[in-house]
Parts: C-alpha cells; sequence; structure tokens
C-alpha cells in the first residue's frame, strides 16, 4: 500500500497579543487563576477585519513557499474549521483562489478542535486510494468572533491561528502517516456548544439576533477529554504496530495544560516527550495541534524518522489521533 508524507507546512498568528492581565480587566478573573488552571499565559487574537480565511490563506502561502510547490499540482485542499467567514463558499475554495490551485477539489471539515486530524485522515483517504496525488490540508480557527467576551468561564481560554499542510504519496512503505483513529462521542454533544439566541423584545418586528457564542460545560468535558484522547494514542499506536515507548513526542490538543499533563500520565509519558506551546495560544481549535507540531518540528523536538503521536478532542464531542513517522 502507498504511504502519505508531510512535505512541507506553515503557520500563521495574529500580531495581536492578549495577555492574562489584559483579560482580568474585562472580565472577574486573573492571571493567577488562569496560569494555574490551564496553563495559559497569552493568546493572540485577530484584528476584527482579519478574517479566519486571511490567517488559513497566510499559512497555506508559507507552505507552498517552504516546499517550493507549484500550487497547480494541488489535487485537493481541505480546510478544517468551526468559525468559516461565512457558511459558504466553502474556506478551502477562497484558500484555492487566492494560492492559484486552480486544479484542486475544495471542500471543508467541521470537527472542531478535532478537525485538523479528521482533515489529515480524510486527505489521506484520497491518496492512498490513488484517487489524488497532492492535497493541502489547512486548519485555521478564529475563535475570538465566538467568544461571549462577559463569560470569564471561556474568554481566557481561546485564541486565533491557523497552520497547513502539503501532503503527497510515496511508494516508500510504513512511512509519513502511519496509522489513524477517529471517533464521534455524540451522547456528550451538549458539553460544548456554539449556540445562537434571539431576543424578542415584545414584537416579531423587533427581534434582535446576538452573534453566536461558545458554551460549555468545562469540568465535564475535562474527564472525557483525558480518557478519549488516552485512548486514542492507545489505539492509534496499536494500529501502527508500535509500543507507547516508542514515540519519541505526544503533541496532544492545546486545551488546558492539566489535561495534557493527566492524559501524559495515563500514557506514562515522561513530561520532556509531550508538547506544550499552550502558554503562548490558549485553545486556537482545529488550529492549535496543526501549529504546535509545526513547532515542534521547528524547536527539534520532533526529528527525522521519529515517530510522533497526535491526538485531539473537541466538540462534538470528536476524539482522533494520528501517528506519524516523520
Ligand atoms: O477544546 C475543548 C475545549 N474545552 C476544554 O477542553 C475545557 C475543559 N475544561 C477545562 O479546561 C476546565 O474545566 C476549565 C479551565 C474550563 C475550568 O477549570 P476548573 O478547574 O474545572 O474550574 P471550575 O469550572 O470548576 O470553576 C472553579 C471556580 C468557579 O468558582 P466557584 O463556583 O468555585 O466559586 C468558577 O466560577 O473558578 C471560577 N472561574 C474563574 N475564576 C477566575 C471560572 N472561570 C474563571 C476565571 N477566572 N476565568
Amino acid at each position: 500500500m502507498k504511504s502519505v508524507e508531510i512535505i512541507s507546512m506553515g503557520r500563521y498568528v495574529p500580531e495581536r497579543i492578549v495577555t492574562n492581565n489584559d483579560l482580568a480587566k474585562i472580565v472577574d478573573t486573573s492571571d493567577e487563576w488562569i496560569t494555574t488552571r490551564t496553563g495559559i499565559k497569552e493568546r493572540r487574537i485577530a484584528a476584527d477585519e482579519e478574517k479566519t480565511s486571511d490567517m488559513a490563506i497566510k499559512a497555506s502561502q508559507e507552505a507552498i513557499i517552504r516546499g517550493q510547490f507549484d500550487p497547480q499540482e494541488i489535487d485537493l485542499i481541505i480546510v478544517a474549521t468551526t468559525t468559516a467567514d461565512s457558511a459558504f463558499p466553502a474556506m478551502a475554495c477562497l484558500v484555492q483562489q487566492a494560492i492559484g490551485a486552480k486544479k484542486a477539489a475544495t471542500f471543508d471539515i467541521a470537527a472542531a478542535c478535532s478537525g485538523f486530524l479528521y482533515a489529515l485522515t480524510t486527505a489521506k483517504q484520497f491518496l492512498v486510494s490513488g484517487m489524488y496525488k497532492n492535497a493541502l490540508v489547512v486548519a485555521a480557527d478564529k475563535m475570538s468572533k465566538v467568544m461571549d467576551w462577559n463569560d470569564r468561564a471561556t474568554c481566557v481560554l481561546f485564541g486565533d491561528g491557523a497552520a497547513a499542510y502539503l501532503i503527497q504519496t510515496t511508494d516508500k512503505p510504513n512511512v509519513g502517516i502511519v496509522s489513524d483513529f477517529m471517533l464521534g462521542l455524540g451522547e456528550y454533544s451538549d458539553y460544548m456548544q456554539i449556540i445562537a439566541e434571539e431576543i424578542k423584545p415584545l414584537e416579531q418586528k423587533n427581534i434582535m439576533v446576538r452573534n453566536p457564542y461558545v458554551v460549555m460545560k468545562g469540568p465535564e468535558l475535562f474527564k472525557v477529554a483525558v480518557n478519549s484522547m488516552a485512548e486514542a494514542v492507545d489505539i492509534a499506536a496499536k494500529k501502527a504496530g508500535i509500543t507507547l515507548d516508542q514515540i519519541a513526542c505526544v503533541i496532544p490538543h492545546q486545551a488546558n495544560d492539566r489535561i495534557i499533563q493527566a492524559v501524559a500520565k495515563k500514557l506514562g509519558a515522561p513530561k520532556e516527550k509531550v508538547f506544550v506551546n499552550i502558554e503562548k495560544y490558549g485553545n486556537m481549535s482545529a488550529a492549535s495541534v496543526a501549529i504546535a507540531l509545526y513547532e515542534a518540528v521547528e524547536s527539534g523536538a520532533v526529528k527525522k524518522g521519529d515517530y510522533v503521536a497526535l491526538v485531539v478532542f473537541g466538540a462534538g464531542l470528536v476524539s482522533a489521533a494520528n501517528i506519524i513517522k516523520w
């Protein structure tokens, strides 16, 4: 069977840095609470006019330049997002237009914080089947636009960002994305939602619509997250035919450092094998694990030939894991 390798990557985060102390000026919170309960110190927040697609395009452009890749060779573009500029067109079409990938098929995937791995695994199937040779997989979320900025329990947790990966088939056996696991847990769908609210004072003609925003059952989500991520890595490792101690680096979804440490403990993974960048960005939903992989490679935490475990969970609930031989 053909293998699928990552051949290039790109990343983008907005310029504006918002610290915990900045947030303490708008909601009743503190740097001490946010740091000890989540590990987050700051996050990037996009400018009002900066759209999710702008971030997706910048990350994609970097992946193309770094890979010195001709966009005309891209057969498929999948964007993982739950904060698209609008319900349609698909963000993948906007990326296609911006990078000039005229021959690509384009669609989006909505799997919340698990979106990047859902998109990666989906794209991989098109490549393994022989239908396509090259795909661009993008994860982009502007969580700041779906925050309730009066709710201290959610608004301190999230940030904005994007990352993009070019993937390609190769005849080399057992390299690249060596195993995949995805699972839906629909019974927990009310643990995290984006809700839209209509306020109807007296008469229909006075309807006021509030922007959709995130609501979350944090402590409940915490427990399912730990169990489902640990289980996902275990299953993906077994599917890859490797033991947990052969994994050089675990890169988990960056929702809460306490969740990450609990997953690491369940897996028996020492601290130095677990990549964490949550302190700089908070939770960027689909983009979190995608940016973390980029930074793990750039920092030398992931080296050529290493087995890497990517693992995520998110609203749905949905979880996923991939083992990659880098
Ligand atoms: O990608 C998936 C996204 N979401 C998650 O993964 C979230 C998973 N859950 C979590 O990360 C944690 O549950 C949270 C960080 C959301 C909350 O931490 P916690 O330790 O579970 O706190 P809690 O919700 O049990 O709240 C403890 C206290 C409460 O006060 P009382 O009732 O004990 O007086 C909250 O009102 O902390 C209060 N609190 C805050 N205090 C200061 C909640 N948010 C804040 C805040 N600043 N920002």
